[in-house]
C-alpha cells in the first residue's frame, strides 16, 4: 500500500492541504528524514532569494533567459499528422522544433507509452478490435491493456467528442490506419537517432500524465519514466529534457525524493478542468509562484492565463504572469499555439505569435505547427 508523505507542509504551506479532488491523501513517504528535507528546502529557498536579489539589483529574469525562444512541437507536428506517432515526431524534428513533447502514461504491464489521453477512444480503433474491454463508464483505458495489445491498434487523427468526425477537420484524414501507438523508448530512440543523422540536438519535453490517477491504479508513473530517461543519458540540468506535470506534488517529489537534477516545468490549468489535485488558482498568486520557483525551472500556463482579454480598443490585455514568473528566475512556456484554432483575443496566427513573443516575451511555446512558429521567429525576432 502506498503510504503518504506530508512533511512538505512543515517547510512550505501546502497548496492543497494534502487532500485533493478525489478526497484522498497525496504524496509518497519519503526515504529521507524530516531534517534532510528541511535542509534541502532551505538551500532552495536561499537560491530563490538570491534570484530575487539579482532582480532587485537590476538583473532581470528577462536578461537571465536564453536568447532565442523555444519551439516545442506539441505531441509532435500534430497539426499535420496524428498526434504522438513516429511520423509526427520525425516531421517535427525535420520542421525545426527545438523540443518535441511527449505525454506519457503506463500500460497494464508497466510500459511507458506516448498518449495524451488515459483512454483510447478518441485516437484509436480500440472499439473495433477489443469489444467489451471497456470500463463501466463505456471508455477503454490504456492501462487495462498490455503493450502487445496496444500495438495491434491503429492510431488515427483525434476525433471530436461524439467520435463522428475529426476534432480539427482540416488536419490529416481521420480514417487512416497507417499509424501505431509508440513507447517512450521508441520516441527517444527516434529523436536521438535523428539528432545523430542531422547534427541537431532536439530535446524531449516529457509530461507525466496524471500521476495521481496512476497511483490510484497501483502504478508509479514517475519511477518508470525517470528510470528510462536516466538510461538514455538524461541526468543533469544541462541535458536536453524538461519534465512537466500538472501535479505540483509530483514535481516536488521528483525534486526531493528522486533528487532529480533535470529541469522541471509546472503546468498550470484551470481548477474546473479537474486535471490534478493541484490548486491552480493558488499557483497563480505571488505566494504560489514563489513556491513553484523553489522546485521548478519553469511554468507552462495556458495562453488565456497570459492574455486576459482585449481592451475597449481591441488591444490584448496581458496579465503579469510572465513577468512575475521570469522575475523569480523561471521560464514560461504557454500552451497551445494552433493556427487552425485561434483564441478569441487574436484575429490571426501572426498576431497571436506577436502577442506571445514580442509583447508577453515568453521563453517558448507549445505548438502543433512548429514550422510556422520557426518561420515567424526567423523573420521577427
Ligand atoms: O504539456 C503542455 C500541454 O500539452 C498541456 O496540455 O492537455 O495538451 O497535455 P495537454
Ligand atoms: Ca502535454
Amino acid at each position: 500500500m502506498v503510504k503518504v508523505w506530508t512533511n512538505w507542509g512543515a517547510v512550505l504551506p501546502n497548496p492543497c492541504n494534502c487532500r485533493g479532488l478525489r478526497g484522498r491523501n497525496i504524496g509518497f513517504e519519503s526515504p529521507f528524514s524530516h531534517h534532510d528535507i528541511k535542509q534541502k528546502m532551505q538551500k532552495r529557498i536561499i537560491l530563490v532569494f538570491l534570484t530575487l536579489i539579482l532582480w532587485k539589483t537590476g538583473i532581470s529574469g528577462q536578461e537571465l533567459k536564453s536568447q532565442s525562444p523555444l519551439v516545442i512541437a506539441h505531441r509532435g507536428a500534430s497539426g499535420y499528422l496524428p498526434e504522438h506517432t513516429l511520423a509526427a515526431v520525425a516531421l517535427a524534428h525535420g520542421l525545426g522544433a527545438d523540443f518535441i513533447e511527449q505525454d506519457v502514461i503506463l500500460t497494464q504491464d508497466n510500459q511507458p507509452v506516448v498518449l495524451h489521453d488515459l483512454t483510447l477512444d478518441a485516437t484509436t480503433n480500440v472499439n473495433n478490435l477489443f469489444p467489451g474491454r471497456n470500463r463501466k463508464n463505456g471508455l477503454f483505458y490504456a492501462i487495462d491493456f498490455t503493450l502487445a495489445e496496444l500495438k495491434k491498434l491503429s492510431v488515427r487523427e483525434r476525433g471530436n467528442r461524439s467520435g463522428t468526425e475529426s476534432k480539427y477537420p482540416r488536419r490529416f484524414p481521420g480514417k487512416s490506419a497507417l499509424f501505431k501507438i509508440i513507447t517512450l523508448q521508441e520516441e527517444i530512440e527516434l529523436i536521438q537517432g535523428m539528432n545523430k543523422s542531422t547534427g541537431r540536438n532536439v530535446g524531449l519535453f516529457v509530461e507525466l500524465k496524471d500521476p495521481e490517477w496512476h497511483r490510484q491504479e497501483g502504478k508509479d508513473l514517475s519511477a518508470v519514466v525517470m528510470k528510462l530517461l536516466e538510461h538514455y543519458g538524461y541526468k543533469t540540468a544541462k541535458d536536453r529534457v524538461y519534465v512537466q506535470s500538472f501535479s505540483a506534488n509530483e514535481l516536488k517529489r521528483l525534486r526531493l525524493e528522486f533528487e532529480t537534477k533535470l529541469k522541471l516545468v509546472q503546468l498550470i490549468g484551470e481548477n474546473r478542468w479537474r486535471l490534478s489535485e493541484t490548486d491552480f488558482n493558488r499557483l497563480l498568486t505571488a505566494e504560489g509562484l514563489a513556491e513553484v520557483a523553489v522546485y521548478a525551472d519553469g511554468i507552462g500556463p495556458w495562453i488565456k492565463q497570459i492574455v486576459g482579454g482585449n481592451s475597449f480598443f481591441g488591444n490584448p490585455e496581458l496579465t503579469s504572469l510572465v513577468s512575475d514568473a521570469q522575475s523569480l528566475g523561471m521560464k514560461v512556456f504557454p500552451y497551445t499555439i494552433r493556427s487552425d484554432a485561434l483564441p478569441g483575443f487574436s484575429s490571426s496566427f501572426e498576431e497571436l505569435l506577436d502577442i506571445m513573443f514580442k509583447q508577453a516575451k515568453v521563453d517558448g511555446v507549445f505548438t502543433d505547427f512548429p514550422d510556422k512558429v520557426r518561420s515567424f521567429l526567423k523573420l521577427q525576432i
